[in-house]
């Protein structure tokens, strides 16, 4: 399939889990991928490994909290493949304190990653998405940014469920510039970030609480990027897209 041949594309986070699986979709189906990280090793053997497909792919250390990562990050897609059509906002990091146990410099930790990111990144990236024709922006939110979830991990919930409203905003203000902005949704996957819940009552609620009794995986999330980075999605933004197994239906 080669839906996104021609196509740049930048992925946030991209050296693991549900960012790497995107990374290498989208190059899978002809884009071009700026894949970035702060994960450097990782990062650019992901690049590599996907380079070696035959696809067009650079590894950038790009921190999504630093306004200067950003511009560098953008402009490297310039030089390097000539624009940006695609922008997958994925970096992410979570905790599984409660209310009581957080501190103030891990709540602005959270929400410089998980909510201040996306909005620099679309910030950013703008001049080239408006001059791209097909622009398209896919924030990666989480079941959590639309629920209570267990109960804990009030920063990551907050940053989440900015990030589902701020999708649908900047949907809106550019919706006659040919760029598109819409959410996805995650429920559990298998990826490092639920390594944390080994052990505690979370990991055997994060099955009990999946209609369909498993965790998903990052190729089941990357499946849904490229489709809204796609002009199978042409008709498409605003949209929280869920791909949980069925969490958000109960
Ligand atoms: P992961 O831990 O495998 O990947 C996250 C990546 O983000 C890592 O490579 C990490 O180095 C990178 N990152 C962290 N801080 C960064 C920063 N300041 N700048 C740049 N990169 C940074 O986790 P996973 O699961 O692949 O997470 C990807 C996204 O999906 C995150 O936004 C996460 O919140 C979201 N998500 C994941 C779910 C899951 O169950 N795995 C569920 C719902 C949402």
């Amino acid at each position: 399939m080669d839906r996104l041949g021609g196509r740049v594309a930048l992925v946030t986070g991209a050296a693991s889990g549900i960012g790497r699986a995107t990374a290498e979709r989208l190059a899978a189906e002809g884009a071009a991928v700026v894949v970035t990280d702060i994960q450097d090793d990782a990062g650019a053997a992901a690049a590599k490994e996907i380079a070696g497909t035959g696809a067009r792919a650079v590894y950038l250390h790009h921190d999504v909290t630093s306004e200067d990562d950003w511009k560098a990050a953008v402009a490297r897609a310039a030089e390097e493949f000539g624009g940006l059509d695609i922008l997958v906002n994925n970096a992410g990091m979570g905790d599984l304190k409660t209310i009581e146990e957080t501190t103030l410099d891990e709540w602005e930790r959270t929400v410089a990653i998980d909510q201040t990111g996306v909005f620099l990144g679309m910030k950013y990236a703008a001049e080239l998405l408006a001059a791209s024709g097909h622009g398209s922006v896919v924030n990666i939110s989480s079941i959590f940014g639309a629920s209570g979830g267990f109960g804990a991990s009030p920063a990551y919930h907050a940053a989440k469920g900015a990030v589902r409203t701020l999708s649908k905003n900047v949907a809106l203000h550019w919706a006659e510039k040919g760029v598109r902005v819409n959410s996805i949704h995650p429920g559990f996957i298998a990826t490092p970030i639920l390594e944390q819940a080994k052990g505690t009552p979370v990991e055997q609620g994060m099955l009990m609480l999946t209609p369909m009794g498993r965790l998903g995986r990052p190729e089941e999330i990357a499946a849904g990027v490229a489709y809204l980075a796609s002009d199978d999605a042409s008709f498409v933004t605003g949209l929280e897209l869920y791909i949980d197994g069925g969490y958000m239906a109960r």
